[in-house]
Parts: structure tokens; sequence; C-alpha cells
């Protein structure tokens, strides 16, 4: 083997991958050397199709020249500005662009650079905002069983999914998790699930067991993803809202994932019309080009601890930020995209092609091994019957779906569909088509 290929520096073994097995994936690699449109291409050349966005991050299709030569020039002529007491016009630009998709009222935008950092960051401005308001006591947080809010501390805090927490406490950041929404009486329910809003009622129950002088903010993924798409039950957003309301409770929905189009209009918010204080997002607003993520704050938190500020020159206002906040770079990828997903109606269009995607995907349920199928929009979760071990399944699925051409995410024992918002119909039956072809072979 050449010791210039991919393959013999695998074998160095100098590459520690994030979230892999890497004893495993080192017996059999799995290499992307190039990608197009919905396709990957490994080393030897074989296509495969790729049926989650890459991470839910690439909707507008692999390697968009206008976004790699916006970046280009962007280097040329910028290549790095501190946002620190400077910054550089495309930043405010940006800011601006997205102010115009989020729901009224959250048009302040600070930039960071994953989601994970961005979750970091809403959680440190519930903090401020409650401190500078006298009300210092909200420390705590709620978040959700099966919830992923990302890997730093306070995400690890946030997280519902074992096996992100299991090695990290003690020591982080007091948290507080309500029931997940999976539900039994709503499996093979396409969309929000008729049962559980009730389940809501778990933040009022923590909020009294607690006190409300003690919860700074409940943060939700309004559809949550990573564990496996679990879209809400119908009403239960709404209500959590009503009880945020209610106690003075921030409310932030992770839109990491549900952000930019997923659910069919710019934020998920818009499509359950519920409108949080916070919003995270990140992944596709630079269609994956580029490491970026922001928050969007309500302009009464921007109030609270920058316009209402007692000291003017202080930077004490909100004493937070990134070496890499709002990279030139990254801006440009972010407003080429942002182009994209408007000058193609995407948005519109991802919101035509969910009705064939679900249909699709839920033609599998005739499969013994299939025990739920869950979906909205343009994502979709399918559970198999674990094995022995749980997740084991799962991982093996992920590894043969590659070999057969398909390349998606699995969490555990299910299956996570997120096709990018230019995928074809023929290429929705073609990744249907793959996947009960591989399940059949369980
Ligand atoms: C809802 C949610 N929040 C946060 C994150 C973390 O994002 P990142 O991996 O960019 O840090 C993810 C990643 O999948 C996510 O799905």
């Amino acid at each position: 083997m050449n010791s210039h290929t991919p393959e013999a520096n695998l074998h160095r073994g100098a590459h520690w991958l994030p979230f892999t097995p890497n004893r495993d994936f080192a017996s059999s690699p799995k290499l992307f050397a190039r990608a197009s449109g919905v396709h990957f291409y490994t080393p030897d050349g074989r296509a495969v199709l790729d049926a989650s966005s890459g991470l839910f991050t690439t909707p507008a299709g692999h390697c968009r020249p206008e976004i790699a030569e916006a970046v280009h020039r962007q280097l040329l002529e910028l290549d790095f500005t501190s946002s620190f007491q400077r910054s550089h016009p495309k930043a405010f630009e940006l800011a601006d662009r997205i102010a115009e998709l989020t729901p009224d009222g959250l048009d302040r935008i600070f930039f960071c650079n994953s989601g994970s950092e961005a979750v970091e960051t809403a959680m440190k401005m519930a903090l401020a905002y409650h401190r500078a308001r006298g009300q210092g006591g909200r420390t705590t947080f709620v978040s959700r069983e099966r919830a992923y809010h990302g890997v730093n501390f306070g995400g690890v805090a946030l997280s519902g999914m074992v096996n992100n927490r299991r090695t990290f406490g003690p020591g982080l950041p007091s948290a507080l998790h309500m029931r997940h929404t999976h539900l039994d009486e709503n499996r093979f329910t396409p969309g929000e699930g008729a049962h559980g809003a009730d389940l809501a009622d778990d933040l009022e129950r923590l909020i009294q067991l607690h006190g409300a002088e003690t919860i700074a903010a409940c943060f939700v993924e309004p559809v949550a993803g990573s564990t496996g798409v679990l879209p809400p039950p119908q009403g239960y957003l709404s209500r959590l809202r009503q009880i945020c309301d209610r106690h003075g409770v921030l409310l932030v929905f992770d839109e990491v994932i549900t952000g930019f189009g997923r659910t069919g209009e710019p934020f998920a918010a818009q499509t359950f019309g519920v409108t949080p204080d916070l919003i995270t997002m990140a992944k596709a607003i630079t269609n994956g080009a580029q490491p970026m993520a922001a928050v969007a704050a309500h302009r009464d938190i921007f109030q609270t601890l920058v316009t209402d500020s007692p000291n003017p020159l202080s930077s004490n206002e909100f004493f937070h930020g990134y070496t890499w906040s709002a990279h030139p770079a990254a801006c440009a990828a972010a407003l080429a995209t942002l182009d994209i997903y408007r000058e193609e109606a995407l948005f519109e269009r991802g919101r035509q092609l969910s009705g064939y995607f679900l249909e699709q995907l839920f033609s599998l349920r005739d499969l013994d091994i299939v025990t739920d199928i869950r979906g909205l929009g343009l994502m979709g979760g399918l559970d198999i019957q674990p094995a022995r071990q749980p997740g084991e399944r799962g991982h093996e699925l992920q590894k043969r779906l590659f070999d057969a051409g398909l390349h998606l995410k699995t969490t555990g024992d299910s299956a996570i569909l997120a096709p990018a918002f230019i995928t074809t119909p023929d290429q929705i039956d073609q990744s249907v088509e793959i996947l009960r072809r591989v399940l059949k072979t369980f």
C-alpha cells in the first residue's frame, strides 16, 4: 500500500475519530474522498447516496460552487478579524439575514462555531439575563430524557442520552429532566402524535418541586433529532410555552438540526407556531461548508443584558465569545448558503417533498424487524428490533448500508434519515429500496 494513500494514514493511527469505535473503524474503514449533489464517493469511486444531508448539515447538496467561491474570495479579501471589539461588514449582513428568518422578536444574533457552543452560549445568556434582573438564584435548567444538546459540559448536563452523560459527571451544571415523548400510543404515526401533550406538565411539576426562583430555562429540541427523530406530541410545545410564561422561565429551542427548513419553515418554532426566547442553530447555516453556529435571542434579553447595562463601556455586559465568532469565511459561506435557499426556494421544495418522503419511509412498516417509524418534514426515524446488546444491530445496519451504497446516521437501534432538500423522488425511492433490502438481511 502506498504510504500516502488514506488507507496507509489510517493504519499509522494518529487520527482519533470522534463518536466512533476506533478499532472497529480501522478494521473496515469507511472513507469518502469527494462528494457532489446528494452523493458521496469513496476513494475507489463508488457512489454512496447521502440520505442524511451529511449530518443534517447539507440540505442544498454537496460541494456547491457558489459557496466554495464565496469562501475563496473571502479568504483573499479578509481572512480573519477578531469579533472582540472589532468586526467586519459580512457579520452584520449575515445577522440581519438570519433575523429575517427567525420568529418575530428573536432578532439579536450571537455567532459561535458549533451546535455545542451555541447551547453553552444560550445557557450563559439565560443565567446572565436572570442575574441582571436580580434573580441570580435561577441557576437550574430543565431539559428532557433522550435529549441531545451537544458535548460540552453544559450540553452534557442537559443531555438525556445516557452514554453522553455517564462518564462525565459529577460537577455538571444543575439540570432536571422531563420525561421524553416517545410513546407507544404514537407508534407508526407520521407528524405530531395525538398523545402526550400532558408530558409537558413534567415541567410544571419540576418547577413546583424545586421552586420557580431556582429555574433559569427549559431547553428542548422541538423535534428530538439525534435520539431517533421524536416529533413533539400535538400541543406539547405550546404547553411548555405557557408553563414557562407562568413562572418566568426562559424557553429555549435547540434548532441545531431543525433550523433552516428541515421541518418545512425556516425554524421549527414557526412550523409549530410556538415562539421561544432563544434559538440555537448550526449545521445547515453554511450548508455544512464551514463550521458556524449562532444563537438568536429575543430583543428583551438583549435589552436587559446590553442596552440596559449600567456601564456602556464595559464588555462585561455579556462576558462571552469565541476567537472564531463570526469568522469571515464562515459568514461568506452562510451568506452564499442563504442566497441558495432563497433563490432555489429550497425550504418550499423540502416542504413539498415531505409527503412523498414520509409515505415511502412508512412503507417499511411491513418488515417484522421494524418496530416504529416516525417523521416530520424531511426528518425520519426508524427503530429496529434490538439484538442482544442494544445498539449493536443499529451499528451493523449502518455499516451494511454503507456497503450497499446508502449513507445515514444511526443512534442505538434507530436509523435516522434527513434527505437534502434537492433530493428527487427517484432518489427517495432508491434510499428506501436499499434500506428495505438491507433490513431484510437481518
Ligand atoms: C440538537 C443539537 N444540539 C447540539 C448539537 C451539537 O452540535 P455540534 O456537534 O455542532 O457541536 C447537535 C448535534 O447534532 C444537536 O443535534
